[in-house]
């Protein structure tokens, strides 16, 4: 917002975070977003504040923009503190004022904290409540934000109010730039959230799915999905077979949804997306599988070198992290396990502090039998075999998320598995010097 060139007071109740903001440093990892930061409190555009009082007074816009976690040993998401923003705010409210939701809600979040903003507001009826989603993915969020593919926003059709005009406002540089603009109803743009979400974990788990019946059938993942994403009606992005989706958002909003539409008494609707949850958490166990299989059947007493504990590369962010997960998994089977990430092992030490870290791949992979590529950082998809030849035990490599060139390593005289691929042989006839061989893998 600061950088659109609006005035903004940021709110959080946590006093560590607002002080690393005022002095210019993003709390986690995304790239491109202290540049900004620095930028606006420089321009005096931006400040930070525990205090809704001063934010109450300052603002005629507010965004509210905290989380919804899935509740614990429920699928629904956690609303509280959505609901503390609106029970902490509202009563100050006493002048016209524009709230926006972004929080992921479930359908009918929006028109319940709609009346009871009103209730609390001495203002009253002059205080509109829209809702406004993100589609923002994480390590691209600046430019998610900067550029959207495309703006929500929900109104109250029975109380309209300023909340469009105050949006296009707001956006009014974005809508300039072309992005398109869209007004529904409120329990629309909730769904609009949910529904973009449960596409986009139902496209990575038909993928997945696609990749166990490959397994089973001796053929390539990868190959299959370049060549039905090139029917512009399927599109080849979110076809990345692999250990599957994880993070802060996927994985709960679909759980959330499925809550919803039960209460909703629309739960048939919704029953595939337990599927889509099931073949996702399925992965997890099927790349423990590939890795124990690859080591000869038993993991006791092997030592296995993790790259990548983030979700997602560039991101630290490793809430329901399939690549932590799985390292968790292979160390309870009885393996020496060494994690390496570029971003994430603060977040994940905080998390699974039992697991070793390492501060690089070549540490990680100290005597290693075998390397197992769990987030597809860049750094780890320009890895070249001669990285690591001569800190390994034994040349495997295990690649989770089908980042690597099976070829190259192969022909490095390693054993290469990829998922919903066949496993390829190291091939080191080549390597022999009396060989005359060409460069070939063996598939099978
Ligand atoms: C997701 C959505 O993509 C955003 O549009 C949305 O705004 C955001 O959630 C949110 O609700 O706030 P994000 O969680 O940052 O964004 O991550 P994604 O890029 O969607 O990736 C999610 C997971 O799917 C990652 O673990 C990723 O590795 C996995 N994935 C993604 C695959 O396994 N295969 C793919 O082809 C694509």
């Amino acid at each position: 917002m600061a950088e659109l060139g609006h005035e903004v007071l940021g709110v959080d109740v946590d006093k560590n975070k607002l002080a690393r903001l005022e002095a210019g440093e993003v709390p986690f990892y995304e790239p491109g977003l202290e540049e900004v930061l620095k930028r606006n409190l420089a321009a005096g555009r931006l400040s930070f504040t525990t205090s809704y009082r001063q934010a109450a007074e300052f603002a005629d816009v507010h965004f509210i923009g905290v989380g919804t976690p899935q509740k614990k040993g429920e699928f629904a998401a956690d609303l509280r503190y959505v609901d503390s923003v609106v029970e902490s705010l509202a009563p100050l409210l006493t002048r016209p004022t524009v709230v926006f939701g972004k929080s992921t809600v479930p359908v009918g979040t929006a028109q319940r904290l709609a009346h009871r903003m009103r209730e609390l507001a001495p203002a009253g009826q002059a205080v509109d409540l829209a809702w406004n989603p993100e589609f923002l993915r994480e390590g691209y969020a600046v430019q998610d934000t900067l550029q959207p593919d495309r703006l929500v926003v929900g109104i109250d059709h029975q109380c309209p109010g300023r909340a469009e005009e105050a949006a296009r406002e707001v956006y009014a540089q974005l809508i300039e730039d072309g992005a398109p603009f869209l007004v529904t109803d409120l329990a629309t743009s909730e769904l609009v959230k949910t529904s973009a979400n449960a596409f986009l974990a139902t496209k990575i788990s038909f993928i997945n799915a696609m990749a166990e019946v490959c397994e089973a059938a001796g053929a390539d993942v990868t190959v299959l999905a370049d060549a039905i994403g090139h029917d512009a009606r399927i599109g080849r992005r979110f076809l990345n077979a692999g250990i599957g989706f994880g993070g802060g958002c996927l994985p709960k909003d679909i759980r959330a949804f499925m809550a919803r539409a039960g209460e909703l008494g629309a739960d048939q609707a919704l029953t595939f997306l337990r599927e889509v949850d099931n073949i996702n958490m399925r992965r997890r166990t099927r790349m423990v599988e590939v890795v124990r299989s690859a080591v000869g059947g038993s993991l006791l007493g092997t030592r296995i070198a993790i790259l990548g504990a983030a979700f997602k590369p560039d991101s630290d962010d490793v809430r329901d992290s399939p690549a932590l997960n799985i390292a968790g998994q292979v160390q309870l089977q009885g393996a020496s396990v060494t994690v390496y990430d570029p971003q994430a092992i603060e977040t994940s030490r905080q998390l699974f502090p039992t697991l070793e870290y390492a501060t690089s791949t070549i540490e990680a992979s100290q005597g290693a039998d075998a390397v197992v590529v769990l987030t597809e950082w860049d750094e780890f998809r320009k890895l070249h075999p001669s990285d690591l030849n001569d800190f390994v035990r034994n040349r495997r490599i295990i690649d989770g998320r089908n980042c690597l060139s099976p070829n190259t390593w192969a022909s490095a005289g390693w054993e290469y598995r990829g998922l919903g691929r066949p496993p390829i042989r190291a091939n080191t006839e080549h390597l022999r010097p009396e060989s005359q061989t060409g460069v070939s893998s063996v598939t099978g």
